[in-house]
């Protein structure tokens, strides 16, 4: 990241779901040491709990096998996290769809998603921008709610389709994308920019 981020208010604290890579999770860790209170997520071996015991950041797997529906393992995702009394969560890459019962505990999460919502909402948004034959695709973050990719927008950016661009290739530059508009959005929430 070029620009330094600002310094969130001491007392700040946010976990961060993840379930691949976390190279989200890893501009947090970054941007933000010892805010991060703990990373939480379905896979166990995920690379983004990788970089969290690297950053010396706790980790909270649940695995979903052995819970009768998506409530249950919610209600237990949401317990582990509420252990660190965090005020945010914000969601880099978490796979799966949080059901009220986790979006009720928190007062606010965010998610950061790779199209310009509301266009191409849901998995794939990358692949299917390049299918449909789009000239400009982006990142959005925003506010959590129940329905998949339809909070409330906190920051949105325009990234070119090029020709001859495959899936690899702009998930290359829509990444530092994604990594700047998340850092920022955290900052704006910490310091009351932006509010659910
Ligand atoms: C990102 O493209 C994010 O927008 C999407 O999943 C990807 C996660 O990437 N929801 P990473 O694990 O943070 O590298």
């Amino acid at each position: 990241m070029s620009e330094r981020p600002e310094d969130l208010p001491e007392d700040s604290r946010f976990a961060v779901l993840a379930s691949g890579s976390g190279s989200n999770l890893q501009a947090l860790l970054d941007a933000y040491p010892g805010h991060v209170a703990v990373v939480a997520g379905d896979k166990e071996d995920a690379f983004a709990f990788e970089r969290a015991r690297l950053a010396g950041v706790p980790v909270e797997h649940v695995n979903p096998i052995g819970f009768e529906d998506r409530k249950d393992f919610d209600r237990e995702l949401a317990d582990r996290i509420a252990a660190y009394d965090v005020a945010l969560v914000v969601g880099a890459g978490y796979m799966r769809v949080l059901s009220a019962v986790f979006l009720e505990r928190f007062p606010a999460v965010l998610n950061v998603h790779p199209s310009l919502l509301p266009e191409f909402k849901g998995l794939h948004a990358v692949r299917r921008a390049l299918a449909v034959g789009v000239g400009q695709t982006g990142v959005t973050v925003h506010f959590m709610v129940e329905e998949v990719d339809a909070g409330p927008v906190v920051a949105r950016e325009a990234v070119p389709v090029l020709p001859g661009d495959t899936e690899d290739t702009l998930l290359e530059r829509l990444h530092p994308v994604e990594h700047r508009l998340l850092v920022g959005a955290v900052a704006d929430y910490f310091t009351g920019r932006v509010m659910v």
